[in-house]
């Protein structure tokens, strides 16, 4: 392998999706691991034969062993099993804190220098378990969340006014859960702000569809959770990692002071480059939106506080 290398460890719907967007950009090798005798192996293979159709040669192994995964750039967690209708995304934390737990073990050991990305759910909770484990440096350990919620108030607001996504420009923070805090005042359309667009009524009503995006798929598909948009947030932040990029987007990481908050992982805006988190923005926030942003911080440290108990347990 000679491209940059990332592996995505769980060959799901999200996982699919994300080595399929990576291997279509040519310059990435994916390796794809799965517990699932077959179903990495038999994705991958999918996946190289679309290369002559599509014009992509990059190498993509499927495997359900961690070895082929060593020297990779970038890890991608993707493993856990995903909410059924009615349930919340923290009904998930004691199956997926097990199987993260060991899938970060696994390939941080073979690929110490690596970015670790985490997409399983509870997300911030979830990133706190890789941070733990892998020991790795708070800028290397990040959670995907914030693109995938922002992307989710664009494209509503977009519809809402009949005006493309591309001028439409957001912040969601906190967790990524019902307690997540869209930023309304930075929220932009063509540099004007949405308050100029549309009513207070229609903005609390796309900030509550926004909250409740993951659930809105989840009842529509009724087996599963979202994995497009999921996995195209995943890969943003894939490609302004290892293109240092620069770019500022919301993500999961742990704050150490910032926004007030102390060992705990939150969605805040970060720049993202060769290095992972280089640097944590700190917005200034009105009192409403520091006290949403401490409500949601109490709800992930009561996840992250059960995560303690489970990994020492481990
Ligand atoms: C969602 C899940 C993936 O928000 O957390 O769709």
């Amino acid at each position: 392998m000679g491209r940059i290398k990332v592996t995505v460890v769980g060959a799901g719907n999200v996982g699919g999706s994300i080595a399929q967007r990576l291997v279509e950009r040519d310059w990435y090798d994916v390796v794809l691991v799965d517990i699932v005798e077959g179903l990495p192996e038999g994705k991958a293979l999918d996946l190289a034969e679309a290369g002559p159709v599509c014009g992509y040669r990059p190498e993509v192994i499927g495997t359900t062993h961690y070895e082929a995964t060593e020297g990779s750039s970038i890890i991608v967690v993707t493993s856990g099993i995903a909410r059924k209708p009615g349930m919340s995304r923290d009904e998930l934390l004691e199956t997926n804190a097990k199987i993260v737990a060991s899938v970060v073990r696994e390939t941080t050991q073979r690929s110490p220098d690596a970015v670790v990305i985490v997409v399983s759910n509870p997300l911030d909770a979830m990133a706190y378990v890789a941070y733990r484990v892998s020991r790795f440096s708070r800028s290397r350990v990040l959670g995907m969340a914030g693109i995938l919620d922002s992307a989710r108030f664009r494209t509503f607001i977009a519809q809402h006014l009949s005006v493309s996504v591309e001028d439409v420009h957001t912040m969601v923070l906190g967790g990524h859960g019902d307690s997540m805090v869209p930023l309304v005042r930075y929220t932009t359309i063509a540099g004007r702000p949405i308050r100029e667009w549309m009513s207070e009524e229609d903005i609390a009503g796309l900030v509550k569809r926004t909250r409740d995006g993951g659930a809105e798929i989840v009842n529509l598909l009724k087996t599963g959770s979202a994995f497009y948009a999921p996995a195209a947030s995943a890969v943003e932040m894939v490609e302004a990692i290892t293109r240092d990029q620069k770019r500022i987007v919301p993500c999961s990481v742990l704050c150490e002071g910032e926004y007030g908050f102390h060992g705990l992982f939150m969605g805040v805006p970060v720049k993202l480059g060769s290095q992972g988190l280089e640097e944590i923005i700190e917005y200034e926030l009105s009192p409403q939106e520091r006290t949403a942003l401490d409500v949601s911080g109490q709800a992930v440290r009561e996840l992250c506080k059960h995560v303690d108990h489970l990994l020492s347990k481990l």
